[in-house]
């Protein structure tokens, strides 16, 4: 086996885990195809990509993985051995991180529910810090705070209304999240603020915004903190003073996709003048937290898939794999190009090519990156789908009947071991409703 830590950029030209053709043509016999493979190197070193960027914010930094965009076990606990914190969505999800190690303490819980009965869960497991983003939400939080006794440290969600260049965009135009800053009804950040502030059963703790996915300009990120400095200013003005503890600039990190985008480092230089200024402006020094998903996992994971058919229809060369969107999602549902490569590759193609899955649906065809080398094609070949690793791989559905793939890792010591089994026929059968038919 090989040690991870040598080994250069793909063919591709993607920064990213290289695994040797031999390394992936054994786990394809000893696991079958398609398989996910993860690199636990490559997790760690997407933590200190982000953490050494904000080296400079002048109070505490922490990073907070977002599990939402990968819940596998083995990833949440590489991550949890690089004690950051954890930015979680659901109360399930936090039994996902308890259980794979990580703790309570570190979570900083954003629901869109908002409900009772989901907070009750969650303080009820250990959770002190939670964002609100609706009046009926703090209401609820308030009441689950006072039947457990537990003194809650709340965020308060705004929604600066950016307009952001990214792929999954959450800020202007998307009601869905986050509070307006002013405004006469009780759904403000104005009047949620002053609620807290006025609740002796809960602790103002600071502000958390989430402006997007994929987000590739860090001018975004600069006009938000402008606009919530002078909400902070002029807030005080009317309500007294208050401390900001924590601001949460939510996710959005960039990933290549075999693209230029910017790094952790450009978007951190771009704002981070701006934030030793707000410890300034906010009057003392606040824990600056950035959420992240995708830039976290995308890079460490690839799909391996098999060419099983080839055909000649006009001009273009059709590559069939046995891979689909139904575990690539994010190709169907945002056109993205994942860059591929065949292994072993082979000369360019002259021909043009489509790449195309096993599903029986038009949508299955693989936008293909300009990165992407499938020249050398043939029946037999492994096909490697790189920085797949959020999103995608758990959105993965068993469309077709189709059971769910072997997750593997590659540990740091180079050795690979299964972080998620496969699903064989029995068990999808069994789990689609096949143990009911005797009920
Ligand atoms: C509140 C919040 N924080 C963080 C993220 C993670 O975003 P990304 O994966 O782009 O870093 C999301 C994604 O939807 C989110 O909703």
């Amino acid at each position: 086996m090989v040690d991870p830590r040598t080994q250069p950029v793909s063919r591709t030209g993607v920064a990213g885990p290289k695994f040797s053709d031999e390394d992936l043509y054994d786990l394809a016999s000893k696991y079958s195809t398609p398989y996910f493979l993860v690199d636990e190197a490559t997790l760690r070193r997407k933590v200190s990509e982000i953490e050494s960027a904000f080296t400079d914010f002048r109070g505490k930094f922490r990073v907070a993985y977002s599990v939402k965009a990968n819940f596998n076990p083995s990833v949440i606990r590489t991550f949890a051995g690089e004690g950051i914190m954890f930015d979680l969505t659901a109360p399930s999800e936090l039994q996902f991180v308890t259980r794979a190690g990580g703790s309570a303490d570190s979570v900083v819980y954003t629901s869109i529910t908002e409900t009772i009965s989901e907070y009750e869960e969650v303080i009820g497991l250990g959770v002190r810090r939670i964002v609100v983003a609706s009046h009926n939400g703090l209401a609820n939080l308030s009441e689950a705070a006072a039947r457990s006794g537990a003194v809650i440290n709340v965020m308060v969600r705004v929604n600066p209304e950016v307009h952001v260049h990214a792929e999954l965009r959450g800020s202007m135009g998307h009601g869905k999240f986050g509070l307006q800053f002013n405004g006469g009804s009780r759904d403000s950040a104005f009047s949620v603020l002053k609620s807290i502030l006025s609740n002796p059963g809960l602790r103002f703790e600071g502000f958390h915004f989430h402006l997007g996915s994929q987000v590739e300009d860090p001018a975004c990120y600069a006009e938000a903190l402008e606009k919530l400095e002078a909400f902070v200013l002029s807030a005080r003005r009317q309500l007294g003073h208050f401390e900001v503890r924590t601001l949460d600039i939510g996710g959005g990190l960039p990933v290549s996709y075999g693209r230029r985008v910017p790094s952790p480092r450009d978007m951190a230089s771009r704002i981070v003048g701006q934030l030793n200024s707000l410890v300034e402006s906010f009057g003392g020094r606040f824990t600056l937290v950035a959420e992240s998903g995708r830039f976290l996992t995308a890079e460490s994971t690839v799909l391996v898939c098999r060419v099983v058919n080839i055909k000649e229809f006009g001009e273009t060369r059709y590559v069939y794999v046995d891979a689909g969107y139904h575990m690539l999602l994010d190709s169907a549902l945002l056109r993205h190009e994942y860059p591929v490569e065949v292994v072993p590759g082979g000369r360019y193609a002259q021909q043009k090519m489509a790449l195309v899955g096993r599903l029986c649906d038009p949508l299955d065809v693989f936008p293909i990156s300009s990165r992407s080398k499938i020249g050398g094609a043939e029946v037999g070949k492994l096909v490697v789908f790189r920085d797949v690793g959020a999103y995608s791989i758990v959105l993965n559905m068993p469309f077709h009947s189709q059971p769910r793939p072997f997750v593997l890792m590659r540990t740091n010591d180079g050795t690979y071991r299964v972080a998620r089994k496969g699903q064989d026929v029995d068990r999808l059968f069994a789990d689609e409703g096949g143990d009911c038919l005797n009920d």
